[in-house]
């Protein structure tokens, strides 16, 4: 996968050259990082990037030329163009899932008060947003979606299942997890985890991933019944939880 960042902080990217998943991933070269700083396009002698808005109000709003210019040079062909905005669709695993099965994906982090709209209209496909907050910038925001995207690539995890687990893969919350030792703090690790027993193991979890999701995100388990995910051994696994939790 060719990943293109278009950024006037290439620099914020270098943790995720060096670090983790994200570092395993483009040392590997399972993806191509490329950043694209627009100061090195821009047709303005001081090299400006930005300026004041029309209309006036707090700020500097990004120039289109800038930013235009960099996109002809990453030549994005028919690689969707994805602006990371507060305005944009909300980032999920199912657009993780999504991008993670493109063969390039190019992101424009927006920074300052915005970008010039002449440039969304021409240029962006589509804008994506990681939450209801407003960040400094979209670097932050495009380095969530990497990460994300990332470890959904085949050789990136080393384990072939985690990525499997993780939380939301199937729509819900993700199952608790032990290490050593047995014992911490008079505190157990559930036995079923210790017995060796894989199909016993495997219905835990699922039971486990249905009680967090039915305990704090009831939201995620309304939408696996409704897209037809949960089948009646879950109906079953989940009423059998809640009896022991309510006995407990
Ligand atoms: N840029 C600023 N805020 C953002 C957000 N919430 N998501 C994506 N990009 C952003």
């Amino acid at each position: 996968m060719r990943i293109d960042v278009i950024t006037l902080f290439p620099e914020w990217f270098s943790n995720m050259r060096e670090l983790g998943v994200t570092g395993r991933a483009l040392r590997d070269e399972v993806v191509d990082l490329r950043l694209w700083n627009p100061r090195d396009f821009t047709n303005d002698p001081h090299h400006r990037v930005d300026d004041r808005p029309y209309g006036g109000g707090p700020g500097m709003v990004m120039q289109a030329q800038p930013l235009a210019d960099t996109l002809a040079a990453v030549a994005p062909g028919t690689a969707t163009v994805t602006l990371l905005s507060p305005q944009g669709r909300r980032f999920d695993q199912q657009l993780a899932n999504d991008l993670a099965g493109r063969d390039r994906i190019v992101l424009v982090c927006g920074r300052y008060e915005g970008v010039d709209q002449r440039f969304i209209d021409q240029h962006i496909d589509e804008q994506v947003s990681i939450g209801d907050f407003v960040l400094s910038g979209g670097e932050l925001a495009a380095a969530v979606v990497m990460d994300a995207v990332l470890r959904q690539l085949p050789g990136v995890l080393g384990h072939a299942q985690s990525a499997v687990q993780d939380s939301f893969i199937d729509g819900l919350l993700d199952c608790p997890h032990y290490t050593r030792p047995e014992i911490w703090q008079d505190l157990q690790v559930p036995a079923t985890l210790l017995s060796g027993d894989h199909a016993a193991i495997a219905t835990w979890r699922r039971q486990q991933s249905l009680l967090a999701s039915w305990k704090l995100r009831p939201d995620l388990l309304s939408r696996a019944q409704v897209s037809g995910q949960l089948d009646k051994q879950d109906y079953e696994l989940l009423q059998a939880a809640l009896q022991t939790d309510m006995t407990e």
